[in-house]
């Protein structure tokens, strides 16, 4: 059977929350494959809304298994936290996660360095969330991060002083004030309380599954974060692109099946970075207003801006997207004009690319559309949607050179038309 992946395609938020929760009453398996508490998926069903983190969004589909990947970096307190709130709603947390034992440990002290980066980049910041996601991922690959599987070692509590006095020779290196053992106790609570999850060796776990069992990877983040591919340097610190998915996952690039890709019909991006469509003006406060555009995690305003369709391209052609989801178009439903970004000029020089560098200055060219002026979000069929909508849906499909499959009016579960 394969793997099929959903994948944010802008600078995350795009609505995976809402998708996955959708998509997963087709899916026996959901995992998580990058990526940590840095994710703030929202769902909203039956008038309850919630915000995942780390667990993946089929956690609400009665008979949905929920992976977290080798790939995800796995804050166990936030874990606790997240999963006592759904426990407390009744969902029987412990028999429907399933945790990687390769996935790497968030430590209280991850969280300590995050802050002390960000503060010592000054105005240069990279605007991160500080959930320890750039300083755990940097000691994954600097070979001395703990894996979730070190919690059933003897010696754990000895391997994690070891790492936790390594981050507070690091804290006192950049003068950074502050207490590392404030959260100890409480992280090595949240650590039993992860013992009692079924922790794996996920490639063995996940490739017996995909024996006969259809599975969804879910992306976090977006493929403009993307540690290689985006906008360096304000990028997360993993893979968002659907490769990600294979190495996060431990499954062959031959397993992939169908590679969803989720953009808004606008754009908004959180933290600092480039952002080429953004708006400064009443528009942009207009789409923010609209579309409550605030963070899900940080509650920071988003910046917003018009859709970016030399991005977006972008997005598709490193993941290679089958099925195009787009989210939020009735925000646009009292726009009289509606514009999206097809090329850049770069230093007054026309492009259909994104360039190298992340400082130059880029002038959107935009092409505009008449708003359809009508209420979208009570339609439920293609038929009911208006001619001016339609039109700016094949615009979209001929510039991408990919159907766009699904269209999301609202964010309840059913306010979603399949084409
Ligand atoms: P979901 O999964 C939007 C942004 C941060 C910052 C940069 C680096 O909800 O779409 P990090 O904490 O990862 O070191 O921050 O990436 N960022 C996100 N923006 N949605 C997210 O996740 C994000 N995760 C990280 O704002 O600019
Ligand atoms: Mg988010």
């Amino acid at each position: 059977m394969k793997l099929d992946v959903v994948l944010g395609l802008q600078w995350g938020d795009e609505g995976k929350g809402k998708i996955v929760d959708v998509l997963a009453g087709n899916y026996p398996v959901v995992a998580r494959f990058q990526g940590g508490p840095n994710a703030g998926h929202s769902l909203h069903f039956e008038g309850k809304s919630f915000v995942l983190r780390s667990i993946p969004s089929g956690i609400f589909r009665k008979d949905a298994k929920n992976i977290i990947g080798n790939g995800v970096v796995l804050d166990p307190i936030t874990f606790r936290k997240e999963c006592e709130n759904i426990e407390a709603t009744g969902v029987p947390v412990k028999e429907r996660i399933t945790v990687a034992k390769k996935a790497h440990l968030i430590l209280p002290t991850h969280r300590l360095l995050d802050a002390a980066n960000e503060a010592a980049m000054g105005k240069g910041k990279i605007g991160s969330t500080l959930k320890g996601i750039g300083p755990t991922y940097t000691d994954k690959v600097s070979r001395n991060g703990l894996r979730v599987g070190d919690v059933l070692a003897p010696d754990f509590a000895d391997r994690f002083r070891k790492l936790k006095e390594r981050h507070v020779r690091m804290l006192s290196q950049m003068q950074f004030e502050c207490n590392p053992e404030a959260e100890e106790a409480e992280f090595f609570a949240a650590v039993e309380y992860l013992k009692q999850f079924e922790l794996v060796d996920c490639e063995y776990y996940v490739n017996k599954l995909l024996e006969d069992h259809e599975i969804l990877a879910e992306g976090a983040q977006g493929s403009m974060l993307d540690i290689d591919y985006g906008s360096y340097p304000f990028v997360t610190s993993s893979s968002t692109a659907c490769a990600g998915a294979c190495i996060g996952l431990g499954v062959s690039p031959s397993k992939i099946g169908h590679v969803y890709g989720i953009f808004k019909a606008y754009c908004t991006r959180v933290g600092s970075g480039p952002f080429p469509t953004e708006l400064f003006d009443e528009t942009g406060e207009k789409l923010r207003k609209i579309g409550n555009e605030f963070g899900a995690v940080t509650g920071r305003p988003r910046r917003c801006g018009w859709l970016d369709l030399v991005a977006l391209r972008y997005a598709v052609m490193l993941s290679g997207v089958t099925d195009l989801i787009m989210m939020k178009s009735d925000c646009l439903d009292t726009f009289e004009t509606i514009k999206v970004c097809t090329s850049y000029k770069v230093d007054r020089v026309e492009t259909d690319q994104v360039p190298f560098d992340t400082y130059a200055h880029i002038e959107p060219v935009y092409t505009e559309f008449k708003g359809w002026n009508a209420d979208l979000t009570g339609c439920r069929q293609e038929s009911e949607l208006p001619k001016e909508f339609t039109d700016y849906i094949s615009f979209m499909e001929s510039y991408l050179g990919v159907p766009i499959r699904i269209i999301s009016l609202g964010p309840d579960r059913d306010a979603t038309i399949m084409r």
